[in-house]
């Protein structure tokens, strides 16, 4: 029934006497632009989800994610790396205006600013217009949002040292020296930072090689734990030169059996 002429109002015109109930129109008002949720609607939802769902499953199985090695709490050195949904803050946070003493900037500010706008978006943008084109704000902010999204997630891409992580997560499958953790010379080098890089059971990890099967003598991986060699850095013993002798003659000791 329309509103007008007609109708019965009580007392407060605003209020009609008949009570309408309140049931939704009939869409059969509209031919052609209704379909049965059983089965047209939820066969098409069915069909979009098996494409998505049979497409994932070729994705995971042509691209398995990799196992690593077993996560390691005291390596300070391993970079965990965020998954592909978060690369764009990942990377947001190395560039050095929102980094270091700017890191609310990049942590909190920046992308605050962002998805707080996209949740208030029904607030800010209350134009009635639809179409993009006449919503110059709205339409340019998504479209630099997009872009910036796109962009920072291409850089960390592109800038992160894929063999590195590679190395990093390397399942390491020991060696096959015993240790004897009881000898005074693991004693040594477990006080000591080798056991840091070098392993609990001098297998090796992430930032150093094994220490087993070395082609050294005990003068030179004494040397080596004063001075370095390569990559690892001096100074990395500190202790007593007799501590020393038991950490040089303990590694040196330590052959595979032929
Ligand atoms: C900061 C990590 C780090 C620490 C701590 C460290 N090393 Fe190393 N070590 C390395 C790296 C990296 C190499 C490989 C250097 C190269 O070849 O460039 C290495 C190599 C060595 C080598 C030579 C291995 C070979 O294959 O020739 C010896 C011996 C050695 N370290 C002993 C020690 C001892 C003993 C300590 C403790 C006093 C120690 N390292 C502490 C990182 C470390």
């Amino acid at each position: 029934m329309k509103r007008g002429k007609g109708m019965k109002f009580v007392g407060d015109s605003r209020i009609p006497a008949e009570k309408m109930p309140n049931i939704p129109k009939d869409y059969s008002e509209y031919p052609g632009k209704t379909e049965a949720f059983w089965p047209d609607f939820l066969l098409k939802e069915w069909m979009v989800g098996a494409v998505f769902l049979i497409g994932f499953l070729c994705l995971t199985a042509a691209h398995p994610a990799p196992l690593e090695r077993i996560a390691d709490p005291t390596d300070a050195g391993y970079i965990p790396m965020p998954d592909w949904y978060f690369l764009f803050l990942y990377q947001l946070i190395k560039y050095q205006f929102a980094s270091g003493p700017f890191n609310i900037l990049g942590v909190a500010i920046i992308p605050g600013l962002a998805f707080g706008a996209l949740l208030l978006a029904p607030f800010l943008d209350r134009s009635p217009e639809r179409r993009a084109s006449k919503r110059p704000f709205a339409t340019g902010f998504m479209l630099l949002g997009i872009a910036a999204v796109f962009y920072l997630t291409w850089e960390s891409v592109v800038n992160h040292d894929w063999a590195a992580a590679e190395q990093q997560g390397k399942i390491v499958e020991g060696t096959d020296v015993e240790i004897d953790q009881d000898s005074e010379g693991y004693q040594v080098y477990a006080g000591q930072s080798c056991i840091n890089c070098h392993g609990e059971n001098l297998e090796g990890g992430p930032a150093a090689p094994a220490l087993v099967d070395l082609d050294l003598s005990p003068d030179e991986i004494k040397d080596i734990a004063h001075n370095g060699i390569g990559t690892m850095p001096a100074d990395q013993y500190q202790g007593s030169d007799e501590d020393l002798d038991k950490l040089a003659e303990f590694i040196a000791s330590l052959k595979s059996e032929e």
